[in-house]
């Protein structure tokens, strides 16, 4: 993963998050989060709080959210655990961001299924409505970000745009889903192509079949 590096610790940002504190409902669902783990492993809630924070923070910016450094710690207190642990998990995962994004962060995956299914178009449509790879848009609505499988090969080329993937991807289709988002509509999520339910082989199913309809009993054939 390039391009991966976290918000400089300056003045302004302990400024901006540095009295960062779950808002009334996040508060309670944090408990209820860290609730759900046995006596003496409440740190295993690091993940869903960091996600937690991050949509917070993206509530509060009108974003996709980020995680800044004070907002870390805070989720590092709120566990009683050791700061660099928060940001060890942080920084390993893509699926938080280390630095502020746009409204949408558009995640395109470069990995060899959907590079041979047509990434590098899918790349090329962002570039030419002006995004550009780990940078957002001056409007503020466009992140893009190359990443690595997102596990839908089968439905490859694909994206990721904030919690939603759009898959079976042209760079027309691209467009489409984008132009969608920007009018501030929700375009369908998962495949892009016409016909296709989810995954299933593009012809059809080839096994199974007695179960496009109904659920079948295959047992006494077996
Ligand atoms: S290679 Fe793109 S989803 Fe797996």
């Amino acid at each position: 993963m390039a391009d991966r590096h976290i918000e400089p610790d300056t003045p302004e940002l302990r400024a901006r998050w540095g009295g960062f504190a779950w808002t009334k409902e996040n508060a309670a669902k944090a408990k209820e989060i860290v609730a759900r783990y046995p006596e003496g492993r409440q740190r295993s809630a690091v993940m869903p709080l960091l996600d937690l924070a991050q949509r917070q923070v993206g509530a509060e910016t009108n974003t996709q959210g980020w995680l800044p450094i004070p907002v870390m710690e805070y989720v590092a207190a709120q566990l009683h655990m050791p700061i660099i642990r928060v940001v060890e998990v942080a920084t390993f995962y893509t699926m938080y961001n280390l630095v502020p994004v746009g409204r949408f962060h558009v995640q395109v995956c470069g990995t060899t299924p959907c590079m041979l299914r047509g990434s590098d178009a899918i790349m090329a449509a962002c570039k030419k409505r002006g995004m550009d790879k780990g940078h957002t848009t001056d409007d503020g609505l466009w992140t893009l970000t190359e990443v690595e499988c997102m596990g839908n090969c089968a439905s490859a080329p694909m994206v990721q745009i904030n919690d939603d993937n759009y898959e079976d991807l042209t760079a027309e289709r691209l467009d489409a889903v984008l132009d969608a988002l920007a009018a501030g509509q929700a375009p369908k999520a998962g495949t892009q192509e016409p016909g296709r339910h989810t995954v299933e082989p593009l012809g059809g199913p080839t096994t199974l079949k007695e179960m496009v309809k109904a659920n079948h009993d295959y047992r006494k054939e077996w």
